[in-house]
C-alpha cells in the first residue's frame, strides 16, 4: 500500500501522474467529531428498527377498511414505516462508508492474467495423459459410437419441437363450403341481409361452430373447435353498393352491399375489426396494415402483402346469408409454403 504509484520507467509512453494528495476528513483527525458521526449513524439505524416495529404494529392494530387522507390507513402505514426504515438504513450505510470507513487510496499493480508457462505445460500433460489412459485415441470404435450416441441426443429435440403445434402443411382450406350459413359470433344466430345497416360491421363464424348433434352435443369441441373458429372467423360489412368496386369475377360475391372477408390479417395473423365506415378501410391493430374492403380487400398501407381473402356470399331458401364456397385464397399469414398451397387451391377451382 502506498499514497502514490511508484515512478514508472522512462520507457512508458505516458507518465503515470500518480494519485492526488490524500485529504484527511474531519473524522480522521478529530476523535470527538468521529464519535458524533458514529452516534448520528447509529441513531438512523435505531430509528429504522423502530419504524420496522411500527410496521408490525400497523399490521396488527389497523383495520383493513380504515382510511387516512383518503388512502388505506394500513397501506399508508406500511409505506411510511418500511420506506422510512429502508431510507434511513441506506443513508446510514452511505454515511458510514463516506465518513468513518478507511479511505486511504490503495494501488495494486496488474499482473498478467495468463497462467505461467509451467502451469500450462502441466495442464496439457494432464489432458494428454487422461486421453492416453482412457484409450480414447486407441479405441476408435468406442470413440465413434459414443460420438454417434451424443449426436443422436439431438433427435428427441426434433420430436419435442413437433409438439409446438400442427404443421403448417395442408392448412389451405377452412370449413366454409357452399350453403354454410354465416352466424353472429356472439349470439350464434344466422344472419339475414336486413340485420345489417349500411356502415355496420359484424364479426361472424360458420354455423357449424354452433351446431349440435341429435343428442344436443356440440358437433365440434376442444382443439378442433378452436382451430375451426380461428381459421374461419369472418367480418361481414355493409356498404352502399355504388361504393364497391369488385374485381372481375367478383361482381356477384356480395348481397346488396354486404361483403364478407376473413378476419385474420394476412401479415402475421392478428384478428382485425377496426372499421372506418366512411373510408371503408379496415385497420389491423398489430402493425397497422390497412385493407380497403370496398376494393376487394386490397392492402393500401402497412406490412401485409396480400389482400384480405373474401368469401363469396349468397342467400338460401329461407333468406339467410350463406357462403357460396370456401375462401378462394388461403386465410391468415403467408408461410413459405403459401405459393404451393395456393397453387393447389387454384388447381381445384
Ligand atoms: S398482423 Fe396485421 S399488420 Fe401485422
Amino acid at each position: 500500500m502506498s499514497d502514490a504509484l511508484e515512478p514508472q520507467p522512462d520507457t512508458e509512453p505516458i507518465k503515470d501522474p500518480g494519485l492526488p494528495e490524500h485529504l484527511y476528513r474531519p473524522q480522521d483527525v478529530d476523535e470527538s467529531q468521529a464519535r458524533r458521526t458514529e452516534r448520528q449513524i447509529s441513531g438512523m439505524f435505531i430509528v429504522a428498527a423502530l419504524l420496522l416495529v411500527g410496521f408490525c404494529f400497523g399490521y396488527v392494530l389497523i383495520d383493513d377498511d380504515q382510511t387516512f387522507l383518503g388512502w388505506s390507513a394500513q397501506n399508508f402505514t406500511f409505506g411510511m414505516t418500511l420506506g422510512g426504515a429502508l431510507l434511513l438504513m441506506g443513508v446510514g450505510i452511505i454515511q458510514w462508508a463516506k465518513k468513518l470507513m478507511g479511505d486511504q487510496e490503495m494501488v495494486e499493480m496488474r499482473h498478467p492474467s495468463a497462467s505461467s508457462e509451467e502451469d500450462r505445460v502441466a495442464v496439457m500433460k494432464d489432458i494428454n495423459d487422461g486421453i492416453n489412459e482412457s484409450g480414447f485415441g486407441r479405441r476408435p470404435m468406442i470413440r465413434n459410437s459414443l460420438l454417434g450416441a451424443m449426436g443422436a441426443l439431438g433427435l428427441p429435440t426434433l420430436f419435442l419441437l413437433r409438439d409446438l403445434g400442427p404443421l403448417p402443411f395442408g392448412q389451405s382450406t377452412t370449413v366454409w363450403k357452399k350453403g354454410m350459413r354465416l352466424v353472429n359470433d356472439v349470439t350464434g344466430t344466422p344472419m339475414k341481409p336486413g340485420d345489417l345497416e349500411v356502415g355496420q360491421l359484424v364479426n361472424g363464424e360458420p354455423a357449424i361452430v354452433y351446431e349440435v348433434d341429435d343428442e344436443g352435443h356440440p358437433v365440434l369441441h376442444g382443439t378442433e373447435l378452436l382451430q375451426v373458429k380461428s381459421k374461419a372467423a369472418i367480418i361481414v360489412v355493409r356498404m352502399r353498393p355504388e361504393d364497391i368496386t369488385p374485381s372481375k369475377g367478383r361482381e356477384n360475391w356480395g348481397i346488396d352491399g354486404i361483403l364478407c372477408y376473413s378476419k385474420i390479417c394476412t401479415h402475421v395473423g392478428c384478428p382485425i375489426s377496426l372499421w372506418e365506415q366512411q373510408t371503408h378501410h379496415l385497420l389491423c391493430p398489430c402493425h397497422q396494415s390497412t385493407f380497403d374492403l370496398a376494393d376487394n380487400g386490397k392492402v393500401i398501407f402497412g406490412p401485409a402483402h396480400r389482400p384480405l381473402p373474401q368469401l363469396p356470399l349468397g342467400l338460401d331458401d329461407e333468406g339467410y346469408i350463406i357462403a357460396m364456397s370456401d375462401f378462394p385464397e388461403i386465410v391468415g399469414p403467408s408461410f413459405p409454403e403459401f405459393a404451393r398451397d395456393q397453387k393447389k387451391l387454384d388447381d381445384k377451382s
